[in-house]
């Protein structure tokens, strides 16, 4: 084949891998058999936010942690028991994921409402998306059909998630062994406009970085410890402008080197061209911004799902069936 006859041929064969997931699942899947599920998880989201704006981000955040670890299969929701390590207590997760709960009361009634027919994997995509929605971001039709896996995996939750300390190459690198571009990583990475993060996570960024603005840092000294200890725990937002509104603040913090996680300001700066651009472009552009993240969060959302027959579909989404 020519050159460009074998180019036109591949990209073919990358769009079909990349839509392969997506054409199983549906945004209508469930409109026969659980008709008020949507409404269901709306208002249950609306009661969380409500009491607690920052569940809409831990709720998201939720989301990535189960789709980055065997794909979006409600791997992230199972407890530890004699016969099953769950991924709660892998390092990226542990004393950190939260909203547990929340789920768990939308799937009480989800399934008094609909018994056995909704995937504790689809009321997360659900929620999360509504947690956005809930904080002044964009919504989007969720796709649906995903079914709840038997198996969770620690040491993937380990290795696949990245760290706060990654460099920008090795959050590009993380994202691509997931089909995800630059793009999405960027896009993605504005989930941190809504949120907070514990000292222990940004602390050699505030007290070793050099990039980073000297008023914010010595502000964010203040309730973090040089040394580990009690204030390991001590939160700041992610975006110091505005963190319980999912807007593009986080990008406009990244240009003037406010961001609080080392990762987030690898983001820009660190002379990584194709990502300090699209930083650049979303600080300019809230509108891009909340159309690729749109974008991104339905490739994240179409990784690996279980589908068919595979999987179950739990009654509770902290133990399989
Ligand atoms: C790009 C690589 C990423 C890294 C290294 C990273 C790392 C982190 C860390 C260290 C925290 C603070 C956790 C804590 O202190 O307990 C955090 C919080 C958060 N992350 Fe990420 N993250 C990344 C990407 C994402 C993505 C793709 C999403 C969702 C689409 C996301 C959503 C969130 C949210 C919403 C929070 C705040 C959670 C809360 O307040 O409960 N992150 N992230
Ligand atoms: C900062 O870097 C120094 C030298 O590498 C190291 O000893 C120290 O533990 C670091 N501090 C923090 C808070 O990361
Ligand atoms: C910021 O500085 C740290 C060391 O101080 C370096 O490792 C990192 O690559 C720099 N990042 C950016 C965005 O310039």
């Amino acid at each position: 084949m020519a050159p460009a006859t074998l180019l036109l041929a591949r990209l073919a064969v990358a769009c079909a891998l990349a839509l392969g997931a997506m054409a199983q699942l549906s945004p209508t899947f469930y409109d026969a058999s659980c008709p008020s599920l949507q409404a269901i998880v709306r208002a249950g989201m609306a009661a969380a936010v409500q009491q607690e704006p920052r569940m809409g981000a831990s709720i998201l955040r939720l989301f990535f942690h189960d789709c980055f670890v065997q794909g979006c299969d409600a791997s992230v929701l199972l407890d530890d028991s004699p016969t099953l390590t769950g991924e709660k207590n892998a390092g990226p997760n542990a004393n950190s994921l939260r909203g547990f709960e929340v789920i768990d009361s939308i799937k009480s009634q989800v399934e008094a409402a609909c018994p056995g027919t909704v995937s504790c994997a689809d009321i997360l995509a659900l929620a999360a998306r509504d947690g956005v929605n809930l904080l002044s971001g964009p919504t989007w039709a969720v796709q649906l059909g995903r079914r709840d896996t038997r198996t969770a995996s620690q040491s993937a939750a380990n290795s696949n998630l990245p760290s706060p300390s990654s460099s920008a190459a090795a959050l590009v690198s993380a994202f691509a062994s997931k089909g995800l571009d630059s793009r999405d990583l960027v896009a993605l990475s504005g989930a941190h406009t809504i949120g907070a993060a514990r000292c222990a996570t940004f602390r050699s960024r505030v007290y070793n970085d050099t990039n980073i603005s000297a008023g914010f840092a010595a502000k964010r000294r203040q309730i973090c410890q040089a040394q580990a200890g009690a204030s390991d725990g001590n939160l700041a937002p992610l975006d110091a402008m505005s963190s319980v509104r999912f807007d593009n603040g986080y990008f406009r913090n990244l240009v003037a080197q406010f961001g609080l996680l080392h990762s987030d300001q690898e983001l820009f700066g660190a002379g990584g061209g194709a990502v300090d651009s699209i930083t650049a472009q979303y600080a300019r552009n809230g509108a891009a911004f909340s159309r690729d993240f749109v974008t991104a969060v339905l490739k994240m959302g179409s990784i690996g799902p279980l589908t068919g027959s595979s999987g179950e579909i739990r009654a509770n989404c902290r133990k399989p069936n």
